[in-house]
């Protein structure tokens, strides 16, 4: 058994562990999930030290897991015990008016299905920067916050140049949820140093590239489509081709194994910690196929190394030969517009 994972101060009320349990994984994008079998598995979760999960509205039945696991909780350990749990969900609306009415019944629904009479935080997303309606929303989320609905208040996929509209409009967040690897790297050029200049933390998301950030895929032939048989690792496979190909991706995986077998850990080790390394990202989440795999034990070493300069340098020179991202794709969220 390893040893816990440390705590991270993440707001000043509120600590997490910094891999987060990625529940995306429970959706039925990623093979089916039995819902009795995920909810005793959180508790493998929580024991262990995981105890921050990142979930959404639209993850299928993530926000059902989390109240069930919640009453479950409160039944064996205690419910003055239930603060232990971290739970992040998103609301992802379509776009178009976002009248008080239309946030508050979504943010009821949530609150509803987790079990909670106050979100710890909330992440909204939004498709379509051409309307401006983003705006309203978030005004009514920082309502709904001020009347103790919303504990805190995050973004995921937005770009540089919108967290600067949010923080001109005097609207407060303390982080916004990015795609974030050793593959990709665009909240590195301009998000980063927004973000540190602002108080706003990253939490990363696709580190280890739906499972092909791992030993498994190293020396393997290209996979093809049907191989790919989670929704995560075709959406990665697709990151992976408009970076470099898989020619240089093996590349990659070559020089993280020998940084990994240095360190005796797992090239995912490697991998998560480059990104938990990076400025001003606060945690990485990686998903949790809760129920059919589990990969706790290792994920644990990557609190007891660190990658050094010459490290960093290999696979600087490996990176050194992909595509800019930036310039292919734009900035963070990009891909969802
Ligand atoms: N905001 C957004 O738009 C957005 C988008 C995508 C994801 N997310 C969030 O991020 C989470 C992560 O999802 P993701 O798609 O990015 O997947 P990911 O975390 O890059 O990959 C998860 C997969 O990696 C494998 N894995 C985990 N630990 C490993 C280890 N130590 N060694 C080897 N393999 C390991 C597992 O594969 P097996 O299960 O096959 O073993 C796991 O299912 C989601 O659940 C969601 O919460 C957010």
């Amino acid at each position: 058994m390893q040893p816990r994972p440390p705590r991270f101060q993440f707001a000043t009320d509120l600590t997490i562990c910094r891999i987060l349990n990625g529940m995306w994984q429970v959706s039925g994008a990623h093979g089916a999930i039995d819902p009795g079998r995920a909810v005793e598995e959180m508790f493998a979760y929580q024991d262990e030290g995981f105890t921050t999960w990142d979930l959404a509205d639209h993850y299928g039945p993530a926000e059902d897991f989390i109240g069930r696991f919640r009453r479950e909780f409160a039944a064996r350990r205690g419910a003055e015990r239930l603060s232990e749990i971290q739970a992040f969900t998103k609301w992802v609306p379509h776009p178009g008016r976002m009248t008080r009415r239309i946030v508050e019944d979504a943010i009821a629904i949530s609150l509803s299905r987790m079990g909670v009479e106050c979100l710890d935080l909330l992440q909204f997303h939004w498709w379509d920067y051409g309307d401006r309606n983003y705006l309203d929303a978030l005004r009514h989320l920082v309502d709904l916050q001020h009347e103790g609905k919303i504990h805190h208040l995050a973004l995921t996929n937005f770009d540089t140049e919108r967290l600067g509209i949010i923080a001109e409009h005097g609207i407060g967040i303390v982080s916004n949820q990015v795609q974030y690897s050793v593959v990709d790297r665009r909240p590195e050029m301009r998000m980063a140093s927004f973000c540190r200049e602002h108080g706003v933390t990253l939490l990363a998301y696709g580190t280890l590239l739906g499972g092909l950030l791992s030993e498994k895929y190293l020396g393997r032939a290209e996979p093809q489509r049907h191989e790919l048989d989670t929704a995560s690792l075709r959406k990665y496979k697709n990151m992976i081709d408009a970076w470099g190909g898989w020619a240089l991706f093996q590349e990659l995986l070559a020089v993280l194994k020998q940084t990994a077998d240095r360190r005796r850990v797992s090239v995912a080790n490697v991998g998560v910690r480059y990104v938990l390394d990076r400025p001003a990202v606060a945690g990485v989440i990686v998903g949790a196929r809760l129920g059919t795999a589990q990969h706790r034990d290792d994920n644990t070493r990557v609190f007891g190394f660190e990658l050094d300069e010459e490290d960093l340098a290999r696979i600087e020179a490996v990176v050194a030969k992909s595509r800019d991202l930036m310039a292919v794709i734009g900035d963070c969220g990009d891909e969802y517009r």
